[in-house]
């Protein structure tokens, strides 16, 4: 399996940054949903700090994600109408985004708090905002939390269109972007009537029999 993508598929590189971070974007949105209504307790900080750090991982391996993308062909576009392709690079371009401002207004909003940040204990993270800021503080979060609901509203759009060039189209586009899965044979776009078997001819020899055409 290549490292890097070709005209056909994306590689394991842009794979794994593409599944690693969807799942670390699903998890951190998950479990900001559920910490923010905890009581006050130890354990409420503690999950705090995970939410944090995944997302602060998250903006990491974006900056990874920029990288390899410079470095790294993108497959060859999957043939569909024009419309739906632009409708797709908008979708992507939007997901880039959100996946670089959500973190971000996330630090922000953590910095403008006056609280200190750290990534899972190791090490400190710098003050964005110089101190406590209320008024940032406040837009901070507005743009975290509805952020957040247009990135489900992207991710619900994106995913959607990637199943049903799976499920309805049968074409290649999820199948290149998932691991282990095997490119799928060239399905035939309409139905052609079968090849009909070319009549011998004199120069054929009754020794030599006619091959029957077996493609498909
Ligand atoms: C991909 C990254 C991230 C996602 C998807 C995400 C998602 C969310 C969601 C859904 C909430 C709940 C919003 C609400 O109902 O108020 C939330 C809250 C919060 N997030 Fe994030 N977040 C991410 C990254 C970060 C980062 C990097 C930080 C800080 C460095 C952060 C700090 C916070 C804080 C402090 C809250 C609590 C807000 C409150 O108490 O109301 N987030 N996040
Ligand atoms: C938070 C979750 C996700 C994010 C942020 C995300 C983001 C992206 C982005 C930005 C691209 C464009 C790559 C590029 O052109 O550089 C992409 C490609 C792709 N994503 Fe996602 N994705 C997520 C989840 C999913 C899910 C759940 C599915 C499938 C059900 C999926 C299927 C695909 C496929 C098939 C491609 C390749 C499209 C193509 O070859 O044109 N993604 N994703």
């Amino acid at each position: 399996m290549a490292f890097k993508s070709d005209a056909n598929r994306w590689g394991v590189g842009a794979r794994t940054l593409h599944w690693i971070m969807a799942l670390l974007i699903i998890g951190a949105g998950i479990v900001g949903l559920y910490m923010s209504d905890l009581p006050n307790s130890p354990q409420k900080i503690r999950i705090y700090a995970l939410h944090k750090s995944v997302g602060l991982t998250v903006l990491a391996l974006l900056l990874l994600r920029f990288a390899w993308r410079l470095a790294d062909r993108r497959p060859d576009e999957v043939p569909m109408p024009p419309l739906q392709a632009m409708a797709a690079r908008v979708v992507h371009l939007l997901l880039y985004a959100l996946m670089l401002l959500l973190p971000l207004s996330g630090w922000v909003y953590n910095s403008a708090s006056g609280y200190p940040l750290q990534w899972f204990g190791l090490f400190n993270l710098p003050n964005l905002t110089g101190g406590a800021d209320p008024a940032l503080k406040d837009v901070a979060h507005e743009f975290h939390e509805y952020g957040f609901w247009l990135l489900v509203i992207a991710l619900v759009a994106h995913a959607g269109a990637a199943l049903k060039h799976h499920i309805i189209d049968r074409d290649d586009t999820l199948v290149r972007m998932l691991p282990l899965l095997r490119r799928r044979a060239a399905v035939p776009t309409s139905v052609e009537p079968a090849p009909v078997a070319a009549a011998p001819t004199a120069a054929a020899t009754p020794a030599e029999p006619v091959k029957e055409n077996t493609t498909p």
